[in-house]
């Protein structure tokens, strides 16, 4: 329910319950308030996100006076965060001065304000991190007197006051009721991390944002001033840890030098609720211990953990606990020693144990030299065989980690079955906000419909109703601990380098919270707070966003096929073959006369017994197992018939059309906003949707073509293979260009390209095709790939005179030209007559040859 919030112009003013000068650490953070505008222009990533609380126009009648009544850090963030976000949204000014209890917005513990107001029915149940708002003075229609409203934010604990404050602003920044508000609100989960798959050296892995906002050069940064505002950002969408190093985990992070370091990061996440984790390599006691082994039952190595883990805690007594990646794509692990998991993870639990520490161990274990001649091998079934049979022998305070699918994050996975296959042992769900296989950010996709349907499947566990949310909350099985984790990949250049996807790390944090929570309100709430709340512009937005998903699996891996993309390089563009015939396990089994895995129990590889009875029983028939996820689990013929009443084949060119289409239309929605929101915005977002576009394209003609020549099925539409207005690079008219072969095949049209090798500016090469269509006005598109490694320059000339001339300078992955780095630009309003000569100039640049692809004619419809 929403309606206009009306404030009521009067000053802000912050105090606190103790009479004197506050305490050090508030006079800076004061102070820190006071100059956030001038430290924001010199961080390196002043992006303020969804907290931008740009101004909801109309009268207030919020209390604008904020009162601390604790003194603690949180406390302290929380008023301040208060009196900022009022400030910004209400433009009043900022005053301080003495304490009055009238008339205010007051934060405190629960025992903080039952002790100031003892006849308040404060809460005397809510869990912890929960928060309750309420008013004194006025039940909501504003009856008392105004001098004695005072809007009430208690916390369960401290870090509850914070998210209790976080949530007053949301409210009014999304323009909700807030009047009257009587509301009480907890987390549905204990664990509500992000993880940051950083490097010392200030790489990310799987990050596409720029470099870290914590390392560099082999140490922690200097300036943490960034590491504050991404805490700030978290604690607004209640994420209590980040752990802040790569699950392939450099062990010298251990080390005492770099523990002190890490320290300081901690100090900087404090006030804001948020704790710092580590990712550790299990060899430790080896790499960096001097001892001989590091197997987890040997004494030493015992020793060795628990007085690493106390100077750990001396450093940073908060310090939330370890995760672990072991015996996974090269990492070392108890297997050496022929321990089990449950042995590596209890060793580290038993030293985190006396500090309250807890130790997330990644279910992603897997054997990446499978024997892809085995019908039998699957790499969907590793983590179920390997911690099923561990159930109960896990330490209380080890939580599984489990990604939400049984394979890697593709665009499309069942749930992973371990989540009902551990009863006996807390678990949490890992997520990825980073886009690894769903886009790199450059595409468009809202990934909170993907979680949603994971978090509210029911894996019907006993055959009893058990989401996976209620099984990773722990409540399904009566766990101590649970939670959801999203491997987050945020860098310096604006926290995720493109606008659109910030919406992915927000839906996260909300959903970790909360996972009830629809994923068009949540995609609602982040326009409302970052791009504005213009209805026009917050329904556009939604919709864009609510499709953007379905879109990226129809243009790239339908039907459970996984992504199809380049999985042993980029993880980018299409390359279907990479994950056929390798150990990676990857596979789907493309081949003449079908496609798919078989994983049934009685023809395949029998993972789909691993899910308990019904979710089985609803996987292994054809004819009850959801088209989405058909090639998961089938080997079907090409012409086997869909639920849709479509074959699998003509699903395919149909999905690739259709997604690509979509694509295209998001470039159209997007453009209903121009003049309705930031330019500057605008601008960025629309290049981007361009880029998505036209890659979408790359996409659908690799898949279509590929599968096209393999099944020699005609597209039902005669689409496949036929290209109105294509005129490829191969079949030009060429001066220096040279035709090649591009790998694989599929990333080019007809599989092939020229590359340029020697020119000069004065002599590029050239590509020239004679026009002879029917005359009219046409957009042309010019097909390349932009590589890596230098900025090659293209010119389009009709009859001689240039129409457009553009630089190859986009940031897109590998040195060789593939789908990963195809791309387009498009000349409109060309008028052509038969006989124009169409010619495309590339000169290239150091390791960027000025490959071109095709060229494309497209009569320009009329409106
Ligand atoms: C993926 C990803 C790796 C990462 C791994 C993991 O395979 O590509 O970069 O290390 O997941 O989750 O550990």
């Amino acid at each position: 329910m929403f309606f206009p919030v009306k404030l009521r112009r009067r000053f802000i003013q912050i105090s606190f319950s103790k009479p004197g000068p506050p305490p050090l650490f508030l006079r800076k953070l004061a102070l820190a308030v006071l100059l956030a505008g001038g430290l924001a222009s010199t961080a390196q990533t002043a992006d303020q996100a969804w907290l931008k609380y740009r101004g909801v126009g109309g009268r207030w009648s919020l209390p604008l006076q904020v009162r601390a009544l604790g003194n603690s850090e949180l406390e302290s963030s929380a008023a301040h965060e208060v009196q900022r976000g009022l400030t910004a949204m209400s433009n009043a000014s900022v005053l301080w001065r003495g304490s009055s209890l009238d008339g205010q917005t007051i934060l405190g513990t629960v025992d903080e304000i039952r002790h100031a107001f003892p006849d308040l029915p404060v809460p005397s149940d809510l869990q912890p991190d929960a928060y309750w708002l309420s008013w004194i003075g006025s039940t909501g229609d504003l009856k008392g007197s105004e001098k004695s409203t005072k809007l009430i934010i208690a916390g369960a604990n401290e870090r509850g006051v914070l998210y209790g404050a976080f949530a007053l602003l949301r409210a009014v920044a999304t323009g909700q009721a807030v009047y009257g508000i009587d509301s009480r609100s907890h987390p549905a989960f204990p664990i509500r991390w992000v993880d940051e798959w950083d490097n010392p050296d200030g790489s990310i892995e799987r990050g596409y944002a720029g470099r870290s906002i914590f390392f560099e050069g082999g140490s922690v940064r200097e300036d943490l001033a960034p590491v504050a505002e991404y805490a700030r950002l978290l604690a607004s969408v209640g994420i209590n840890g980040c752990n802040v190093n790569n699950v392939n985990a450099a062990p010298q992070l251990l080390d005492a030098e770099h523990l002190k370091q890490l320290a300081r990061i901690a100090d900087a996440m404090r006030p804001w609720g948020v704790h710092l984790a580590m990712s550790v390599d299990i060899a430790s006691p080896q790499k960096i211990g001097g001892l001989a082994t590091f197997d987890p039952l040997d004494a030493p190595v015992r020793a060795w953990w628990a007085a690493k883990v106390n100077e750990i805690y001396t450093l940073i007594p908060d310090f939330a606990g370890f995760t672990v990646k072991a015996d996974s794509e090269g990492q070392p692990g108890p297997a050496s020693y022929g321990r089990t998991p449950a042995d590596a993870a209890n060793l580290l639990a038993g030293a985190l144990e006396p500090h309250g520490g807890i130790v997330l161990y990644r279910a992603f274990v897997y054997n990446h030299h499978l024997d892809w001649r085995d019908p039998k091998a699957d790499r969907a079934r590793a983590a179920y065989d390997i911690f099923h049979p561990l159930d109960g022998k896990f330490a209380s305070n080890v939580v599984v980690q489990t990604k939400e699918g049984p394979i890697d994050f593709q665009a499309r996975e069942p749930v992973s079955p371990l989540f009902a296959g551990l009863r006996q042992t807390s678990q949490a769900i890992e997520l990825q906000v980073t886009q690894e296989y769903t886009g790199q950010q450059r595409h468009m996709v809202y990934l909170a419909p993907m979680w949603k349907q994971v978090l509210d499947f029911d894996l019907r566990a006993d055959n009893k109703p058990s989401s996976v949310k209620e099984i990773v909350s722990g409540a399904a099985f009566d766990q101590p601990l649970g939670g959801m984790v999203a491997v987050a990949g945020i860098g310096r250049d604006a926290w995720l380098g493109s606008p659109l996807a910030m919406a992915n790390l927000y839906a996260f944090g909300r959903l970790a919270w909360n996972p009830d929570l629809t994923p068009d309100e949540i995609a609602a709430e982040w326009t409302r707070q970052t791009i504005g709340a213009d209805p026009q512009v917050v329904d556009t937005i939604v919709h864009m966003l609510m499709e953007s998903w379905p879109a990226y699996e129809n243009y790239t891996g339908p039907l459970g096929m996984q992504t199809l993309t380049d999985i042993t390089g980029s993880h980018y563009g299409p390359n279907i073959e990479s994950s056929e015939r390798n150990g990676w396990g990857q596979w789907h089994n493309a081949e003449r006369d079908g496609v798919g895995m078989d994983r049934t129990v009685a023809t395949g590889t029998g993972f789909i017994g691993q899910y308990p009875r019904d979710s089985a029983k609803l996987y292994e028939s054809r004819i009850t197992c959801p088209d989405e996820l058909l090639l998961f689990f089938h080997h079907v013929p090409y012409t086997h018939r869909l639920h849709s009443g479509k074959t699998v084949i003509q699903h395919i060119y149909d999905s690739h059309y259709e997604g690509a289409a979509q694509a295209a239309e998001f470039v159209n929605e997007w453009t209903t906003l121009k003049g309705r929101i930031d330019g500057k915005l605008f601008d960025d977002v629309r290049s981007r949707l361009e880029y998505q576009a036209g890659h979408a394209i790359v996409w659908r003609d690799a898949i279509v073509q590929y599968f096209f020549k393999l099944s020699g099925i005609p597209d039902e539409q005669g689409r496949a293979g036929h290209f109105p207005g294509r005129l490829e690079a191969e079949d030009a008219r060429l001066i220096s260009y040279k035709v090649i072969d591009v790998t694989p095949w599929e990333d080019a049209s007809g599989g092939k390209a020229v590359t340029c090798g020697e020119s000069s500016v004065e002599h590029p090469c050239s590509a020239e095709w004679t026009y002879t269509g029917a005359p009219g006005r046409f957009d042309i598109t010019v097909q390349y790939f932009d590589l890596q490694g230098g900025t090659a320059q293209f010119t389009m000339k009709i009859n001689g005179q240039s129409a457009a001339a553009w630089a190859a300078d986009a940031a897109l992955p590998s040195r060789r030209p593939n789908g990963d780095n195809s791309t387009r630009r498009t000349v409109r309003g060309v008028d052509l007559k038969p006989g124009d000569v169409l010619r495309v100039e590339g000169t290239p640049d150091a390791t960027d040859p000025a490959a071109l692809d095709y060229i494309e004619v497209t009569p320009i419809r009329a409106p």
